[in-house]
């Protein structure tokens, strides 16, 4: 079942919209005040709640959210700006060469989750392209969204694994991770089910 992402945002058909940052992202930019800096891709970023969270941090940081929906990123640009965060409407799969090693880091919240899981190991490729040498990514994986109205296979957001995600991160030979845990704080519903893994490209 394929998603038509710019039509639920036209519909405001957008349950996985919380209307604030994702917490695991606010309490690990409070454990790590200084560690992120620089331009900061955030891919399928909906309304940019994370990008404008990114975006308060005090030192140097430029996040730029990229979504394939116009109306949703004509929705985030209508919000209030905080600090030099902008807006990209494209697809991750096709970027065009000028964002080839371009971003310091990468933050991952419900794109992974939400795309067709035969592409993943394309979201791998594109993510990995994108960032510089150094460049680390950072995600929080919604590993078990799953429950008795949303069984496997019904659609996004579509589960995943520790384990998948070594296998198409590390044993590619793309990544190394350098942290992973459980958030303590998640959005009501999602708490132990998600995992904060940060890599360093390779
Ligand atoms: C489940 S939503 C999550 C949005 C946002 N991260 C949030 O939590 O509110 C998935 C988002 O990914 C975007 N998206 C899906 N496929 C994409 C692609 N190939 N390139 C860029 N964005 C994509 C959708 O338009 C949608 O905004």
């Amino acid at each position: 079942m394929t998603t038509n992402w710019e039509q639920q945002y036209l519909e405001d058909d957008t349950p996985w919209d919380k209307g604030s940052a994702a917490p695991p992202l606010i309490e690990w930019m409070d454990r790590n005040p200084d560690l992120i800096s620089g331009r900061i891709l955030v891919p399928g970023c909906g309304l940019g709640h994370d990008v404008r969270a990114l975006a308060t941090l005090k030192q140097n940081v430029e996040p730029i959210g990229v979504d394939i929906s116009l109306t949703a990123l004509e929705k985030a640009r209508s919000i209030q700006h905080v600090g030099i965060e902008s807006y990209l409407v494209a697809d991750l799969f096709t970027m065009e060469n000028a964002h080839t090693e371009a971003y310091d880091w990468v933050w991952e919240h419900t794109c992974f989750c939400a795309i067709d899981p035969s592409m993943r190991d394309k979201y791998v490729e594109a993510v990995h392209k994108i960032l510089k040498p150094d460049g680390h990514f950072l995600g929080v994986f919604y590993l078990d969204p799953y429950d008795d109205e949303h069984p496997p296979g019904s659609g996004p957001p579509h589960g995943s694994s520790i384990r998948e995600l070594e296998t198409r991160f590390v044993e590619s030979g793309k990544f190394e991770i350098l942290e992973c845990y459980v958030p303590d704080k998640s959005y009501p519903g999602r708490e132990g089910l998600e995992q904060i893994i940060r890599f360093a490209k390779k």
